[in-house]
């Protein structure tokens, strides 16, 4: 079990509570004249997960750029908690307990893993009740299978390392809603088992977590709910199943999709 050993820093599990730990409401992007995110809406509650798919360039990463301020919202509300928090800085939204993994694997590449982790827990929500930055970053590294690579650089690692290291750091910042960005591309089906058996668990320490992800037997599988993007607009909300049986998403996602996307 994760979290439990990190000083209690993690909340209790809070599956079939209603509450939406993130909320998205009408949230719009617009790059120039491109409308990147048109009207999105979207809930998560803790212990949920919730996916998103959608064809290339259909806004998921863009949805995920305004949630974290990585980018500005052009308009909508994102509510973490039941706060406002499109008008906060990147750092700041991560101090309230917003933390995301990116689709391209991101780490700080002349920095050891261990290093990595002492880093990103050191930025982590409600420092002043928990364990040392050190005790942490130790957590994590082990919950993330990476031990035997602590004193590794970061740079040189394969995809598999840098994917769960940038899992492990986002977790030391000790968030409420974990924002997932294709963790499992690049991954072969073992390692792809591993880093679904990571998410489980920290589902079930009560985080929510929102997952983008082509990858759909590894979606379907850990998804409560799915939200499919397409244009940048919501085409189909359901759960994995009504998703898979629904004649729309087969034709503009699934359908052009056999073997690529299964
Ligand atoms: N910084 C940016 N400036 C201008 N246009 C952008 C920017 N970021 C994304 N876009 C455009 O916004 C649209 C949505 O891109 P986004 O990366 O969100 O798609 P996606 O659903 O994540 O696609 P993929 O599955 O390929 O990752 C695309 O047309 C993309 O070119
Ligand atoms: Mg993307």
């Amino acid at each position: 079990m994760i979290g439990a050993t990190v000083a209690g820093e993690v909340a209790p599990a809070g599956a079939g509570s209603s509450a939406p730990a993130l909320e998205g409401r009408a949230v719009c992007k617009n790059y120039g004249g491109l409308r990147a995110v048109i009207d999105v809406s979207f809930g998560v509650a803790p212990g949920e997960i919730l996916g998103i798919v959608g064809p290339n360039g259909a806004g998921k990463t863009t949805l995920f750029d305004v949630i974290t301020g990585h980018t500005s919202a052009t308009s909508g509300e994102v509510i973490l908690e039941g706060r406002p928090i499109v008008g906060e800085k990147v750092h700041t939204r991560c101090a309230l307990g917003l933390a995301r993994t990116f689709q391209q694997p991101t780490v700080a590449a002349s920095l050891s893993v261990l290093e990595n982790l002492y880093l990103a827990s050191s930025f982590r929500r409600r420092r002043e009740n928990g364990a040392q930055d050190v005790a942490v970053a130790e957590r994590w590294l082990e919950f993330a299978g990476l031990t035997h690579r602590a004193s590794a650089e970061a740079g040189p690692l394969g995809v598999f390392d840098k994917k769960r290291l940038m899992l492990a750091t986002a977790l030391a910042t000790n968030p409420i809603v974990l924002l997932l960005d294709e963790p499992f591309g690049g991954l072969n089906p073992q390692e792809i088992d591993s880093v679904m058996g990571l998410i489980r668990a920290v589902r079930d320490q009560g985080l929510a977590v929102v997952c983008i992800e082509h990858v759909m037997r590894a979606l379907t599988a850990l998804a409560d709910r799915v939200l499919v993007m397409h244009h940048g607009a919501t085409f189909f909300e359901g759960t994995p199943g009504e998703m898979l049986a629904d004649e729309r998403v087969i034709e503009v996602y699934l359908g052009s999709a056999h073997g690529g996307h299964t």
